[in-house]
């Protein structure tokens, strides 16, 4: 062809197109992600290119000045008032003039690439749910009736391809004059609908609107509601924040709450508008940080464990208490947010993620999305460690799924000095080989306790106890040390050698800190504490085991901690306890909040959904409570790291 070669960057598309076409135009032709709100009339600056002048050997092309059109009046009005970048030109009136090598840049890609945290975890493309239109829409005319929705709906489809896009009451309410003040030009935030729902227009501003929409992304934990504040435009985290979720007050672990709905006439009810209340205050609260109007959260993702996943919907969990733990329904929901009464967008759609099993929620669901196993060459467990782990395992081939009870231990609960991170909890030990005597640092302080400037550092906190990951800190280094021998028990001071062994009724407890001169505490582990976190660990590395047997290995190639507790915990002195399977240490990484990270991925890319829907009915469901196998599992895993398993790795 005669005509000028164009050649898109990163993506490598090229064409030729005739002289005068715009940019815009041939990338749309070409397929190459572009961005643009107002259609190509220069408002709105979303196609942003950046031309390429000189040689491109590797394109084997040469562009020479003049390859572009000089700047037109639309462009360099443009440019007067707002500026653009050096270099960079309105992808809709720049046209070709000769053979040209165009770069978009990111920030010009609707499909830009976001949620990228570790090498291991999965790249997501942004791919919303909701995003903007700028159209121009016919005024009406006596000799040919229509009505202004009906008019914008066409403009819509002639401008922009989207057909058949529907609208609430309240956008008919407020049309009218919008359409009137913005001179029959109007921004439209338009969700591109899914495979129930069609398109809907979500809101509507006159002329041109230089903001932006934004979308909810929520972990709902049985603890805290935690919520990522994004924008659907860029996919940036504008804003993250927490609440403590209200249904505490009627029981703090799950199984008290489906008690107490059996219990309770209206206990189900006063649950669900409980959690819902805490929600609206959570999204005021991220909405005030964020420094935006709740009322442009248009898109809101939800990610928790069955239970909460029932109470959230107002549905009783009593199912779920009792075998065979039938759900109301496993499947991906759709709604829409009025109907959970949530202080969004009145149109604002809600995404749940599909529940695996009876108990294992749609969280795992999420950390199923976010480290994506089904895609893993290599066979990896996902362990995402709360009161019930929820534990995967698989590779391309496979991936199975189960829960194991562990108890609130491993988040301090039941252990005689334990509580919550927080401040002043113990969270890193080391015990002397010589003296058996430990050194720990606390939260909120850099320095061990037999550094100078200990107390100093912690004079407002003080040492107040030991939370979930120094507990496990605690009794590998009691293991280590020999305190405490491989069935449990903590030995005598002549056994252990450690003066910080006293008899404590008929067994023996370790002191680790004694503060009571200052008014503070004495923090000590008993041999119930030893027991407690031995039951725990059983149960998660039970959990795990089940899953190896039933995949026919009996080890993995690494291991993904997820969850809190999971980003602050030790590998090594989790496997010196005998809480994951034997593996390298440096095939052991933590994935942070992994089942918050798959809920934004859902959140940020529409096409996640659909994803993860399919993999989870791919995903084999294993029972634990039926399993014969997992009590056997359990009585070896109670001893420090197991009575049969000889973890090969680890000792070498
Ligand atoms: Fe809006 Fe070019 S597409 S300025």
């Amino acid at each position: 062809s005669s005509d000028p070669l164009v050649i898109f960057t990163p993506s490598g598309k090229r064409g030729h197109f005739a002289v005068g076409t715009p940019i815009l135009t041939a990338a749309r032709q070409l397929g190459v992600d572009l961005d643009s709100v107002c259609g190509g009339r220069g408002i709105c600056s979303k196609c942003q290119i950046t031309p390429g002048f000189g040689e491109f050997p590797k394109h084997k092309v040469t562009v020479r000045d003049g390859a572009l059109s000089e700047w037109n009046k639309v462009e360099q009005r443009y440019q007067d008032k707002r500026g653009l970048k050096e270099g960079r030109r309105l992808g809709c009136q720049a046209t070709v003039q000769g053979d040209v090598v165009i770069d978009v840049p990111p920030e010009s890609q609707v499909h830009k690439q976001v949620v990228r945290k570790r090498a291991e975890a999965r790249d997501i493309v942004l791919n919303p749910s909701t995003r903007l239109f700028y159209v121009e829409v016919a005024e009406p005319d006596m000799h040919d009736p229509s009505g202004d929705l009906e008019r914008l709906q066409n403009a819509l489809r002639d401008q922009w391809a989207l057909e058949n896009v529907t609208a609430d009451l309240h956008i008919f309410q407020q049309m009218q004059p919008i359409l009137r003040k913005g001179a029959w030009k109007v921004t439209v935030a338009v969700n591109l609908g899914d495979a129930e729902n069609p398109a809907r227009i979500m809101h509507i501003w006159p002329g041109y609107y230089d903001g932006t929409v934004y979308g909810l992304a929520v972990d709902l934990g049985s603890t805290t509601i935690a919520a990522h504040l994004c924008d659907l435009q860029t996919g940036e985290v504008v804003a993250s924040s927490g609440v403590m979720n209200p249904q505490i007050r009627f029981g703090e672990d799950l199984m008290s709450r489906v008690s107490y709905s059996m219990m309770n006439a209206s206990g189900a009810d006063e649950m669900t508008r409980a959690v819902r209340e805490g929600m609206c205050a959570l999204f005021e609260q991220i909405a005030e940080e964020g420094g935006i109007d709740r009322g442009l959260i248009v898109d809101a993702v939800f990610v928790c464990n069955p239970v909460m996943h029932h109470l959230f919907l107002g549905i009783d969990p009593f199912e779920l208490g009792q075998a065979p733990f039938a759900l109301a329904t496993s499947n991906a929901l759709r709604l829409r947010a009025v109907d959970l009464d949530l202080n969004i967008h009145p149109s604002a759609r809600v995404y749940l993620l599909p529940c695996i099993a009876g108990h294992v929620g749609a969280d795992a669901a999420a950390v199923a999305l976010s480290e994506a196993p089904d895609k893993s060459e290599d066979l990896v467990l996902v362990v995402d460690v709360g009161t019930n782990a929820e534990i995967l395992l698989g590779n391309k081939e496979k991936v199975l799924a189960c829960s194991s009870p562990t108890g609130p231990a491993f988040e301090g609960a039941q252990i005689s000095s334990g509580q919550r991170a927080a401040p002043g909890a113990i969270e890193r030990v080391e015990i002397d080989p010589a003296t058996k005597v430990a050194r720990f640092k606390v939260i909120g302080s850099d320095l061990w306790s037999d550094e100078d400037g200990f107390d100093d550092a912690i004079a407002t906190t003080g040492v107040t106890g030991i939370c979930g990951s120094g507990i496990i800190e605690m009794v590998a280094e009691m293991r280590m040390q020999g305190i405490v021998d491989a069935p449990g028990l903590i030995g005598t001071a002549e056994q252990t050698g450690s003066a910080n062994v006293f008899a404590d009724g008929r067994t023996n407890s370790y002191l680790v800190y004694d503060g009571t001169a200052a008014g503070g505490p004495r923090i000590t582990v008993t041999n119930r504490d030893i027991r407690e976190i031995q039951m725990a660990k059983a149960a998660l590395y039970s959990g795990a085991r089940l899953l190896m047997d039933k995949f026919g290995v009996d080890k993995v190639d690494r291991v993904v901690l997820a969850g809190a507790f999971g980003a602050h915990i030790s590998t090594k002195h989790a496997m010196v306890l005998g809480m994951i399977p034997d593996a390298p240490l440096d095939k052991v990484t933590s994935a942070g909040n992994a089942a918050g990270t798959g809920a934004r991925i859902a959140l940020l890319n529409t096409a996640a959904r659909g994803e993860i829907e399919q993999t989870v009915r791919q995903i084999h469901k294993i029972e634990t409570a039926i399993e014969p196998r997992f009590q056997e599992h359990f009585v070896n895993a109670s001893a420090i790291p197991n009575a049969v398993e000889p973890f090969p790795i680890l000792n070498s």
